[in-house]
């Protein structure tokens, strides 16, 4: 009767894992590639880069100096591409986030989407109320992974290329490209 006992642990433990998440993704992500550009080093300087954390993850770390107190002017813009041909074309996807206040989207997008993500691995802002300045000063990630928790649950395969954009006295593009495959059951 041994193998009775062994189905009813295995039982459990794949409803425990199904429990942990509640609404499971048809897809998997792999980090492909990062980079970054500023139009004035003196004002933000970034620094990213993938690495290897475990045989098939990878996790981001960097740097983000910032030589002013960030002014209410300053505009950020999310552009998402999907490329279907392995990153030779790319096309703008519906999934961005528009262009708006840095506060706005501090409060909104990084709050909502980034914010727990970051909590262990970075010194990148933590609160729970609203954020209304943000000094000069230099943030470091190290081997940050994204929780995919608050993505769609459906994502087409495909690589995207996610480019985080800001306006105003500084533009910056920081650069993200992924590859969304779908999970093999
Ligand atoms: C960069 O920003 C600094 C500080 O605002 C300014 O003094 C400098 O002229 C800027 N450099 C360029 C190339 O715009």
């Amino acid at each position: 009767m041994w193998y009775w006992t062994l189905l009813a642990l295995l039982a459990v433990s794949i409803s425990v894992a199904a429990s942990l998440n509640s609404r499971p993704k048809s897809w998997t992500y792999t980090l492909k590639e990062t980079s970054s550009h500023s139009s004035n080093e003196s004002i933000v300087k970034a620094d990213t880069r993938i690495e290897r954390i475990g045989r098939a993850e990878f996790a981001l770390s960097g740097s983000l100096f910032i030589g002013v107190q960030v002014p209410e002017d300053l505009e950020v813009e999310v552009l998402a591409y999907r490329s279907p041909d392995g990153g030779d074309n790319y096309k703008l996807q519906p999934y961005s986030l528009q262009r708006q206040g840095i506060y706005a989207a501090m409060n909104s997008f990084y709050k909502d989407m980034i914010m727990d993500s970051v909590a262990s691995c970075s010194n990148l802002p933590q609160f729970t109320e609203k954020l209304t300045v943000l000094p000069a000063q230099t943030f470091h990630y190290d081997k940050c992974q994204i929780s995919t928790d608050s993505f769609p649950q459906y994502l087409p395969d495909g690589w995207y290329k996610l480019n985080f954009v800001t306006y105003g006295i500084v533009e910056v593009v920081w650069e993200l490209i992924i590859i969304i495959e779908k999970k093999s059951l």
